[in-house]
């Protein structure tokens, strides 16, 4: 069994990606046990309804501070207890606090081949502009660990897309998604459900 609490703040089509596959029974054992937002209205919300999987909203406005923000996030995440915190496509940094305490049981999906293109300031659409901009000829996408700073985690899967000719930065940003982003989360879900993924002195091994 691996209990999931996926964090959003979007489209949630990497949620989509991993509801798919728990539907098509492609990862037995794994269930998504809460789908939290910290946008209000995000579409994801949306997809996790439609599949009766319990969907909630925890925004930074509704609180005086960040730690109280903080602590009510961690709240709801531990109400579910977890086994394993899936970020898709959530734009929030995590809070230190989350990180301390679900170690290694963080994962995040990030659209560039870290660590091009990473850190702060680097998510949805600007990362793809900036890969644009800087004419590299490869990009793709991440699934990596959650540590303290900002997708500097170990790395657990990757994979290469092609940048080509003409493409926007929204073409850019379907092609990863559709070529890499929606294998790999599901991916990397399964091989931790697995057990086949091994850190050792902070590198990830996949076991056969
Ligand atoms: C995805 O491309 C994901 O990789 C990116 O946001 C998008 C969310 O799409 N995440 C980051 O940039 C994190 N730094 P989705 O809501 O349709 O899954």
């Amino acid at each position: 069994m691996l209990k999931l609490a996926v964090l959003v703040s979007g489209g949630g089509s990497n949620l989509q990606a991993i509801i798919d596959q728990i539907e098509q029974k492609k990862l037995p054992g794994v269930t998504i046990e809460v789908v939290i937002s910290n946008v209000a209205g995000a579409y994801a919300l949306e997809r996790a309804k439609q599949h009766n999987i319990p969907a909630e909203t925890v925004l930074k406005k509704d609180y005086v501070n960040r730690e109280l923000f903080e602590e009510a996030l961690l709240d709801r995440i531990n109400h579910y207890q977890p086994d394993l915190i899936v970020l898709a496509g959530c734009l929030l940094i995590l809070p230190e606090r989350i990180v301390k305490q679900y170690h290694n049981r963080i994962i995040n999906i990030h659209p560039s081949l870290i660590p091009a293109f990473c850190g702060s300031g680097y998510y949805g659409l600007k990362v793809h502009e900036a890969v644009l901009a800087r004419g590299v000829k490869v990009t793709g996408a991440t699934v990596h660990f959650v540590d303290e700073g900002t997708d500097t985690g170990p790395i657990i899967l990757q994979k290469a897309v092609k940048v080509e000719d003409g493409d926007t930065a929204e073409i850019l940003q379907r092609r990863v998604m559709e070529q890499a982003e929606w294998e790999l989360l599901p991916e990397a879900v399964r091989l931790i459900a697995e057990k086949r993924v091994v850190l050792e002195n902070n590198i990830v091994r996949i076991m056969n």
